[in-house]
């Protein structure tokens, strides 16, 4: 796969999560992954991680007290997840829309196509987790990504790959850019 062409307009991060659910199924993992790609998200970071129930309390603190709280704690601690640190235009918004509604019913009906509407089991097994604003998503990145240093991938990647100049490794499923310094497309 060549570079991604891009419109030049800022590119913004959001955090992304293939929850256990998804992880346990090869056909889900790699239908959500081409959703990713199709959508010419790049995919600046992913890796595969399980939560202890500690990681999971404090993620979801906010909702700690709800009724589906116990729930969602222990099934988020379950099994693997994929975490992936994704770049587009519209990130935030553009991930959560392909997502669709939290309640798996509600997907279903409104959004079919969504990949909760496809692929989401219960409200508490939907598939996928997203960032739901850009303050959220550097909280979510440095949760899921410690060793990622956002403020520089701004300062020095983003400009460059506003440009297209990312090309997809299939054997590491990130976009990387040269790593030669070139700055002309290619
Ligand atoms: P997310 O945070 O996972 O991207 O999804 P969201 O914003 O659409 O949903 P949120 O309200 O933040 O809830 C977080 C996760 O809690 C589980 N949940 N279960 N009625 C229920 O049983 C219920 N409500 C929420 C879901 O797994 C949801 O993704
Ligand atoms: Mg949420």
């Amino acid at each position: 796969m060549g570079p991604v062409l891009r419109s030049g307009r800022p590119l913004q991060l959001t955090l992304a999560v293939l929850k256990p659910d998804a992880v346990a199924h090869p056909l889900v993992l790699e239908a959500v992954h081409e959703t990713i790609l199709n959508n010419k998200f790049l995919i600046v970071r992913n890796k595969e991680l399980v939560w202890r129930r500690e990681d999971s309390q404090r993620f979801y603190q906010e909702h700690s007290g709800r009724f589906f709280y116990q729930r969602l704690v222990e099934f988020m601690s379950s099994g693997p997840m994929r975490a992936y640190i994704l770049a587009h235009e519209d990130a935030v918004t553009l991930w959560r829309s392909l997502m669709g509604p939290t309640r798996v019913y509600q997907a279903r009906n409104t959004a079919p196509d969504s990949i909760r509407g496809a692929y989401g089991l219960t409200d508490t097994r939907n598939t996928t987790h997203g960032s739901d604003s850009t303050a959220s998503a550097s909280r979510e990145i440095a949760f899921f990504f410690p060793e990622f240093n956002e403020s520089h991938w701004y300062q020095e990647d983003e400009p460059r790959l506003r440009c297209g100049l990312a090309c997809y490794d299939a054997a590491e499923h990130v976009h990387s850019l040269p790593k030669d310094g070139r700055t002309e497309s290619y």
